[in-house]
């Protein structure tokens, strides 16, 4: 996952999901909901030809991040990956819309404080984007170079943020973690040359044929993903948005996903599966979600032969001990169905 703490990630568990996808057949693996992109990683480095997808920019820039190769990313014009993550580290402070919005700054009794990162930090991530920004502009970075770059600072920023897991709210304290300095670091790029594609579609328009293998894995919970985070999505976008209220989210409302809906997820499955045409559909759920185990078999026994396999004991988002113990005695089970039509 990469070092964002992901709602509904499958870092955990990639390699029993790709164990029963297996290596690469005919046609290609779709990720639907790719969220951080660990299936999609997974799927193309088994030799299958990837086409990722999510309507968050944050989750199509962290998981490009992941498919793109080292001689996609060379920067050649500003003397190799280092060279470039050691010139962002060393970048003069810069006041902008991090400060401003997004860390204890408020000058005067009008602005709102939104500790979500030190002083020091906030000014930092200005200085990162408008840096990456002029070096895309002055074309010395090509758009992988670009991507690579944004999601290192997603990742770098999630590190020092001063949450408890997610962007939903920040801490009123400033944690410890929000008091070390941000710091990018150069990620391990990819040797092997994938066959990719992103996009940033709802997963209803994402073009897909027979021969292919698509791979659902939709929210399950009330908590939608355009709001828990809203700033890993401004720094893919480089946007300066309207922010407002107390926690500072961008406008995100027409990114709500119908899954995150209790009354409406059934039937929002139901309709993605009716117009995929591909022969073989997996769908990754947990038993904590909206639609209930049999509503979900039932769906999918419509469709073709299913089969089910079980992922027990599988780790949960914990954040204190009372609800360790809880866990202990009710296992949070996921789940991975496959529809052969
Ligand atoms: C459970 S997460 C996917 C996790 C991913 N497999 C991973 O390992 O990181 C669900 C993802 O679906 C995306 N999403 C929600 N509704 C969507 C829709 N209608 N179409 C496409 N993506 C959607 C969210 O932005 C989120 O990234």
């Amino acid at each position: 996952m990469g070092k964002v703490r992901y709602l509904g990630s499958k870092a955990r568990l990639v390699q029993e999901i790709i164990n029963r996808v297996g290596f690469s057949s005919e046609g290609r693996f779709i990720d639907l909901f790719c969220g951080t992109g660990s299936i999609s990683l997974a799927a193309g480095l088994n030799n299958w030809k990837v086409s990722a997808n999510d309507t968050l920019l944050a989750a199509a820039t962290l998981t490009s991040a992941k498919l793109i190769s080292l001689s996609e990313a060379k920067f050649i014009k500003l003397g190799g990956y280092q060279s470039v993550v050691n010139d962002l580290n060393n970048v003069d402070l810069e006041e902008g819309f991090f400060y401003r919005e997004y860390s204890s700054s408020a000058e005067n009794k009008e602005m709102i404080e939104r500790p979500y990162f030190s002083i020091q930090n906030s000014k930092k991530i200005d200085a990162i984007r408008s840096k990456i920004r002029s070096l895309a502009q002055e074309n010395l970075i090509n758009e992988h170079e670009r991507t690579v770059l944004l999601a290192d600072l997603i990742e770098s920023a999630n590190e020092v943020a001063n949450i408890a897991g997610t962007y939903g709210c920040f801490l009123k304290k400033l944690s410890k973690n929000a008091l070390s300095p941000l710091l990018l670091k150069p990620r391990d790029l990819l040797l092997k040359k994938i066959d990719w594609a992103i996009s940033q579609e709802d997963a209803l328009n994402v073009n897909m044929e027979i021969e292919d293998t698509v791979y659902i894995d939709p929210p399950y919970t009330k908590r939608q993903y355009a709001a828990y985070y809203h700033i890993p999505e401004t720094i893919a976008n480089d946007d300066e948005p309207d922010v407002s209220g107390i926690t500072g989210l961008r406008p995100w409302h027409s990114k709500a996903s119908d899954f995150c809906y209790k009354t409406r997820a059934s039937v929002a499955l139901d309709n993605l599966i009716k117009i995929i045409p591909s022969k073989r559909v997996f769908i990754s759920y947990s038993s904590e979600g909206h639609i209930n185990e049999q509503d979900l078999m039932k769906i999918a026994n419509s469709y073709g032969k299913t089969s089910i396999t079980y992922f027990e004991n599988f780790g949960r988002y914990i954040s204190n001990k009372a609800s360790s113990n809880h866990a202990k005695k009710n296992p949070l089970t996921e789940f991975l169905i496959e529809i052969n039509r």
